[in-house]
């Protein structure tokens, strides 16, 4: 057990085959920063608790910054025989300060709070740089949203789907907000999971059992950020939900995301024609000189599938272990560390192409108000006028069936045929038998009306703001 953290009382080394399946700096080594902030609390405590010197711990304090030095100018790396990025920087440290000072850090804590407070600190940092992006991209369709509502010619229009046929005309800036408000909850639910996880410092849970040196967790727990330590050592050194959460909210995140992705592809295409994709975010073909594709929705909408993956990965793998640090949470990094580096990569490129992308907004207003999507308008009209809306609902359809068989839409149909239907129909109906008039009616709160959506940006940007 040369250079291992455990060799007293082995008689022989590792094999070659252990080593190879117990090692993990291959992935974990990006955790080096935080595991040395988490030494540099310790030594604090170690040094409060009256195990160090101020020469001793001084001394710690200066090896540990330049590991992190070294570390920072790419200049520290772990060897073949380290374990873990735990035993990689225990031995480096002690390389640097020598093996009486450097052996001593190590008293009154385990690599199992080790890790879990340091993954915890990872995370915290990489969910803020993830809200951030999900904010940006947030921030792109406010801004198509607003571009879209103040368009001179009026707000443009498209048709709203349900069943993907055609349902009634929405606001194309109330359909890009829907896509915003989803990814906004995304944010919320990271700054959910941040109030649970900031204060829970594992540190001084130990193995499992905690520490009896007389360290105080809270004083590592303030030195790291965070804003009380664990009240249970078990479950500080056992419990990973909070890598399961995390990862729960990239997985909904990538799906949110993949609602998007699947309708710019959908949209991009010859038969949709509602939206060009702008040449710098999309992609050609190696054979087809005409093609450009929606390169970025596609590997956005794939990746959603690896997220969820990641979640189903780790969630399995906690399942019914028992109390408490088992080995198999080894197994917790790879997947979380995966969503992370996906979505950092996929968010930029995703929000790129969203706030580029040019609406073809005439062949929109075109389409919306074809398929009788302004059945619902001719029936609502009805019951503002008095009539029922069961008897609304059947007049409404009976329009249709006449459109339908005279091959028009429903403002094709003559007064004489309006009141041949139902004496209620007046040609007053005319009024809401344009789009405009349509989502000008809708005008409740959380409705389509140009005022409504223009309130509903304003909330969704303040909400926004102050995530
Ligand atoms: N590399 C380990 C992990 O990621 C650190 C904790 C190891 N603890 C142990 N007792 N073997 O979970």
């Amino acid at each position: 057990g040369e250079g291992k953290l455990w060799g007293g009382r082995f008689s022989g080394g590792p094999s070659p085959e252990l080593e190879a399946l117990s090692r993990s700096t291959h992935f974990d080594w990006r955790l080096a920063l935080y595991d040395i902030a988490g030494s540099h609390a310790h030594a604090k405590a170690l040094g409060a608790a009256g195990l160090l010197t101020a020469e001793e711990e001084l001394e710690l304090h200066r090896g540990l910054d330049a590991l992190a030095e070294r570390f920072t100018s790419g200049r520290l790396r772990p060897s073949e025989s380290d374990e873990d990025v735990h035993g990689a920087l225990e031995r480096l440290l002690i390389e640097e300060v020598g093996p009486e000072v450097g052996g001593k850090l190590r008293a009154g804590r385990s690599r199992n709070d080790q890790i879990a407070t340091l993954f915890r600190s990872y995370l915290l940092d990489h969910g803020r740089v993830v809200a951030g992006l999900v904010l940006d991209l947030v921030d792109a369709l406010a801004g198509q949203a607003q571009t879209h509502l103040r368009l001179p010619g009026g707000p443009s229009i498209m048709p709203g789907r349900t069943h993907l046929q055609h349902a009634q005309p929405v606001l194309l800036s109330h359909h890009l907000l829907a896509h915003a408000w989803a990814l906004l909850r995304d944010v919320d639910r990271l700054g959910d999971w941040r109030r649970r996880v900031e204060s829970d410092s594992p540190y001084g849970s130990g193995a499992l059992a905690g520490q009896s040196l007389g360290l105080d967790p809270e004083l590592v727990a303030s030195e790291l950020g965070f804003t009380a330590s664990t009240a249970n050592s078990i479950d500080g050194t056992a419990s990973r939900d909070f890598v399961a959460e995390f990862a729960y909210v990239c997985a909904q995140t990538g799906v949110d995301i993949s609602r998007i992705a699947e309708e710019i592809i959908l949209w991009a295409t010859k038969e949709f024609d509602f939206v060009t994709l702008h040449d710098s975010w999309s992609t050609g073909s190696s054979i087809m000189p005409q093609k450009k594709n929606p390169d970025i929705s596609e590997l956005a909408r794939g990746k959603a599938g690896r997220l969820v993956g990641n979640l189903t990965g780790l969630l399995t793998t906690l399942k019914a272990l028992p109390l408490a640090y088992n080995r198999d949470l080894q197994e917790d990094k790879e997947p979380v560390f995966d969503s992370v580096d996906t979505l950092e990569v996929l968010l930029p490129a995703f929000t790129g192409q969203v706030a580029t992308l040019v609406y073809n907004t005439a062949r929109m207003a075109e389409l919306a108000p074809q398929g009788f999507s302004l059945a619902t308008d001719i029936a609502e009209w009805l019951v503002r006028e008095g009539t029922p809306f069961r008897t609304a609902h059947e007049v409404a359809g009976a329009c249709v069936r006449a459109a339908e068989a005279k091959g028009t839409d429903l403002d094709g149909l003559t007064d004489e045929e309006f009141a041949a239907i139902s004496p209620a129909l007046t040609p007053q109906v005319r009024l809401v038998l344009t789009t405009e008039g349509s989502v000008a009616s809708r005008n409740g709160r959380g409705g389509t009306a140009p005022d409504r959506v223009a309130e509903q940006l304003e909330e969704l940007r303040a909400r926004a703001g102050a995530a």
